[in-house]
């Protein structure tokens, strides 16, 4: 029977590195359902759709066809057949994403798509949602958290590094609106799952928290 790790938890704290990491340790398939939120965003912004305006974002998401594909172990997310990596990982589409992403109507559209994944093959699954209302059932359940400094840190140094040009105080500023917008929603909200183990990578490097992760499976039988 094939198995499935959840891994939840705010911006910042290192899911997608760490559970890339932990894919390639244990040769299954990451799935980053951020990915899929984002290529949503994507498009209500090329649309020119007012972020406040939920009903607009519940009528259009329809319109966006989002789909994933898998080559050497990378993911790749398409928008209405545009490959549009190279697109979604800017601050303007993480606020996006993050307002759309509360629109139940969003939700309902996408979660068929992120099941299904998990349905035939070995994965782990990053998200806000995961283990609380994509797979529910899933195998290991992890909420991967770090201070907000720390969190805020890392993506000022993960942008800078792509030329970008906010400041850490900017940047600090829009995780923390978004971890209050992810957290504080009525559909989906982020919060650990009951049957979540607690991983705080504030004082971890990428490795140690790979190899906690690692053990936490290895004690779930997986
Ligand atoms: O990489 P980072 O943690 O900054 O964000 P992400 O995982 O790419 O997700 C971007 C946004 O999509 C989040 O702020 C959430 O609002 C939303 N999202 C969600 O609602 N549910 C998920 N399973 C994944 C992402």
């Amino acid at each position: 029977m094939s198995y499935s790790i959840a891994i939840d938890g705010p911006a910042g704290a290192g899911k997608s590195t760490i559970a890339r990491l932990v894919a390639k340790k244990k040769g299954c398939c990451y799935v980053d359902t951020g990915a899929i939120y984002r290529a949503m965003a994507l498009f209500m912004l090329r649309s020119r759709v007012d972020a406040s305006d939920r009903e607009q974002i519940a009528q259009k998401c329809r319109e966006a066809r989002v789909e994933l594909a898998y080559e050497n172990g990378e993911q790749q997310v398409f928008l209405n057949g545009e490959p549009v990596n190279g697109l979604i990982r800017t601050e303007q589409v993480s606020q996006m994403a993050s307002k759309t992403a509360a629109v139940p109507a969003v939700r309902e559209w996408l979660i068929d798509l992120q099941r299904g994944l998990a349905k035939s093959r070995d994965v782990i699954m990053d998200g806000r949602d995961i283990g609380t209302c994509v797979l529910p059932e899933a195998t290991v359940k992890i909420y991967l958290t770090a201070s907000v400094e720390v969190r805020a840190r890392r993506r000022y140094l993960e942008y800078r590094e792509k030329g970008g040009t906010e400041t850490y105080e900017e940047i600090c500023e829009d995780v923390a609106k978004r971890d209050a917008q992810d957290m504080g929603r009525a559909i989906a909200p982020l919060k650990q799952a009951e049957d979540a183990v607690l991983v705080d990578t504030s004082e971890m490097t990428i490795e140690q928290a790979a190899d906690r992760i690692l053990e936490i499976c290895a004690q779930k039988g997986c």
